[in-house]
């Protein structure tokens, strides 16, 4: 297994691209399963998650060619040869449940494996399965693996209320929808930007969806979809990640393809602990004014809320902030697995249930510390590029499933990181 040896190095400097975004093209990917016609990804992230669906899809029959240098990725599923998602597949990767909603609407029927469980919480997909429900079909837990069947072969529309908001319960029924005999009504709906980009690309293919980005998505079914070429949507967790780099290190860091209104709430907290944010041509500029960054609360909500795959970063700017900060994680229920790795370099943090209280100090400390999960990992790299001498993060296979050449992207702004291969 890989690790990454971070050498705090001072301010930090530079232009740094963001990709296109992991968990709008892990949604975008299986819509290609709703059509026989090719759908072209383009702006796609070259990362092991992406990997990891193309290996499913390629599973169900479908053809996924990566192109130019992964950038584009050229799908089409002119039959689906296969109606099981694997538990070896499904396993590494939660996200293969969305697979599920476009085999049903498309062919009426499908076998997915159930996910299992995940570093930061439970995350059961009740809520997926409650809305194919709603929409006539029929469900059999088996064995580890969900077997749904569309009576008559078609699955129809209905009202679809989530009890909370679910991201991939969101992207899972309106795929579904897209097919459905009438109209469905998704009440409670997800407002995440990968949702309305979901939707921005169904539409190219043909679907009838009005209301994304806001909490009542409509959909009028359709007897079938088209191909379509769609760009992926800016990454607005990569984006804050790197938003952080001069925050927690000094300087000032252009951010190329950053957008405001994907990271509004998380700027406004940067704002209020005295990073200034601006807009430019090209994407967005962060820099630290002067001085220590001052302690802020930070809440985890539902988009256009402070997104939760924030949090961790978030926290290892506030180690080092003026003041005592308190972030309340409200998503998932063990996700301050990063805290004790903070801890180890110095970091003086209490973590009760999901609040964790954050009292600033005026330096960190590099040591060897463990990669948990996918954001505690980055978390820990950036609280690297801060510290007194030498970090070595372990485990970076969680990174490489979120974030693309990390290690250039940092040390084109000066940063002294680098990669150990694991043997
Ligand atoms: C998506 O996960 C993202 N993953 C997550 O990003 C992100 O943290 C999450 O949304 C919230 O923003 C992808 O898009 C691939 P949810 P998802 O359904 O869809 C509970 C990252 O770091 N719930 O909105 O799985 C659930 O347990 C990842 O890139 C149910 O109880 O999230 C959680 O507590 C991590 N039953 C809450 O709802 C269900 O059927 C929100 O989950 C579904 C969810």
């Amino acid at each position: 297994m890989d690790s990454i040896l971070v050498k705090g190095n001072g301010a930090l400097n530079g232009v740094i691209p963001i990709a296109g975004a992991k968990n709008a093209c892990l949604t975008l990917m299986p819509a290609t399963l709703l059509s026989e016609e090719p759908l072209t990804l383009t702006n796609a992230p070259r990362l092991s998650d992406i990997r990891t669906m193309t290996q499913l899809l390629q599973s169900l029959g479908a053809e996924v060619a990566s192109l130019q240098d992964g950038l584009v990725l050229a799908m089409s599923s002119h039959t689906i040869s296969n109606h099981t998602a694997d538990y070896d597949i499904v396993r590494k990767m939660r996200a293969s449940i969305l697979v599920l909603g476009p085999m049903l609407a498309r062919d009426g029927h499908a076998v997915v494996s159930l996910p299992g469980g995940c570093a930061i919480g439970a995350r059961p997909v009740d809520l997926h399965l409650k809305a194919f429900e709603a929409m006539g079909a029929e469900l059999d837990l088996r064995d580890g693996y969900v077997h749904a069947k569309a009576p008559g072969g078609r699955l129809k529309g209905a009202v679809v209320e989530f009890p909370f908001v679910s991201v991939g319960a969101t992207e899972n029924a309106l795929m579904a929808a897209t097919l459905a005999k009438g109209t469905t009504v998704i009440k409670n709906a997800a407002r995440e930007p990968e949702i309305v980009d979901l939707a921005r690309c169904l539409q190219k293919m043909g679907a009838q969806i009005e209301g994304e980005g806001t909490s009542t998505i409509t959909i009028q079914g359709v007897d079938r979809l088209h191909g379509a070429t769609h760009p992926v949507v800016t990454d607005r967790i990569e984006l804050g990640t790197y938003m952080l780099v001069p925050a927690i290190c000094g300087g000032e860091v252009e951010l190329l393809g950053g957008r405001i209104d994907l990271v509004g709430a998380f700027a406004e907290k940067l704002d209020e602990s005295g990073i200034s944010v601006t807009e430019t041509a090209r994407g967005l500029k962060v820099s630290r004014r002067n001085g220590r960054v001052k302690a802020v609360n930070v809440t985890t909500e539902p988009f256009p809320g402070f997104p939760t795959d924030l949090q961790a970063q978030m926290m290892a700017l506030l180690c080092t902030a003026d003041g005592v900060s308190v972030l309340e994680e409200k998503i998932f229920e063990n996700r301050f697995m990063h805290a004790p790795e903070l801890i180890r370099m110095g970091a003086k943090i209490d973590v009760h249930g999901g609040t964790a209280k954050v009292t600033g100090v005026s330096k960190l400390k590099g040591a060897p510390v463990m990669a948990t999960d996918l954001r505690a990992s980055v978390s820990l790299i950036l609280a690297g590029l801060a510290a007194e001498g030498e970090t070595l993060v372990n485990r970076v296979y969680h990174l490489d499933r979120g974030y693309e050449r990390v290690e250039e992207k940092l040390s084109a702004c000066g940063a002294k990181i680098e990669r150990i291969k694991g043997n």
